[in-house]
């Protein structure tokens, strides 16, 4: 019998109750390796449907299947200890019945062992979302810029530039807090607005390209380590992994080719 005492995940209720306290750290990832990486770090961690578009080479992340992000939710789950690991629902995949998306999210919980799924609307989704936390799954919402809704936004444009919509994004926020959201990424939003959703609501805010005043923030964590080839102007860059990358791979070539290949002689002898 082991003497170590289990090393217990964050869950959502523990997240739930950091609303105003110190900072959540959270950042995607999709893969196992990177993920045990990043569970030293992060009080969660996002598998995004991002992944359509990062991993994938997808325009959007329309066309992300579930059994895709049940594949790499699995991954992360099995590279992490610590985490909370939340997985994102795909488009097409909860809007339709709050039925629907509780047999949706019900596979996503148990195929991959995460521990709570988010989706992405604001007011309209408030019913799926009581649907599912009264029935055991924890939620997290997403508001503001919805990518999974580009294609009706035009486009990923930031929310909230004119005052008027402020009223709608608030309804938005007080909606799936009712609900039992346990937290709320707020995607796209300008500065005052998403300032003022944390102000006015009793569930942590998670930031993504809004304010610095969110109860937490979310990266893409190939758009912060520099690997992505296009990314969004407000991230801010930690590392250059795609010049790194670059120029190993290119030392490797050289190397190749010059029948140099270091290890040579322990290797093939
Ligand atoms: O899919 C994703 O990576 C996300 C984050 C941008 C919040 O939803």
């Amino acid at each position: 019998m082991s003497t170590e005492a289990p090393i217990r995940r964050i869950t959502a209720p523990q997240i739930r109750v950091r609303k105003g306290g110190e900072p959540i750290v959270s950042l995607t990832s999709y893969h196992a390796h990177t993920a045990a990486i990043v569970d030293r770090h992060a009080d969660f961690i996002l598998v995004g449907d991002s992944l359509g578009m990062v991993m994938h080479g997808m325009e959007s992340t329309v066309g992300v299947p579930l059994d895709l992000m049940i594949i790499h939710g699995k991954a992360v789950v099995r590279g992490t200890k610590r985490a909370l690991i939340v997985v994102d629902m795909p488009f097409g995949s909860y809007e339709e019945s709050p039925a629907i998306a509780f047999r949706n999210a019900a596979r996503v919980m148990k195929e991959t062992g995460c521990g709570a799924v988010k989706l992405e609307g604001g007011a309209r989704m408030g019913e799926t979302i009581r649907f599912l936390t009264e029935r055991g799954i924890p939620v997290m919402a997403h508001i503001g810029l919805t990518p999974q809704s580009s294609h009706v936004m035009g486009g990923f444009r930031t929310q909230g530039r004119d005052e008027e919509s402020w009223p709608a994004h608030e309804e938005d926020a007080r909606v799936v807090a009712e609900a039992g959201a346990f937290a709320v990424v707020l995607e796209g939003m300008v500065e005052p607005l998403a300032a003022r959703i944390t102000g006015q609501i009793p569930i942590p805010t998670i930031g993504i390209g809004a304010s610095a005043e969110c109860d937490g923030q979310i990266l893409v964590l190939e758009d912060m380590l520099g690997l992505s080839p296009w990314t969004p102007k407000f991230v801010k860059r930690y590392g250059d992994l795609g010049a790194e990358i670059e120029k190993a791979v290119a030392q490797y070539a050289q190397e190749v080719k010059a029948r140099a290949f270091p290890g040579e002689e322990q290797v093939y002898r």
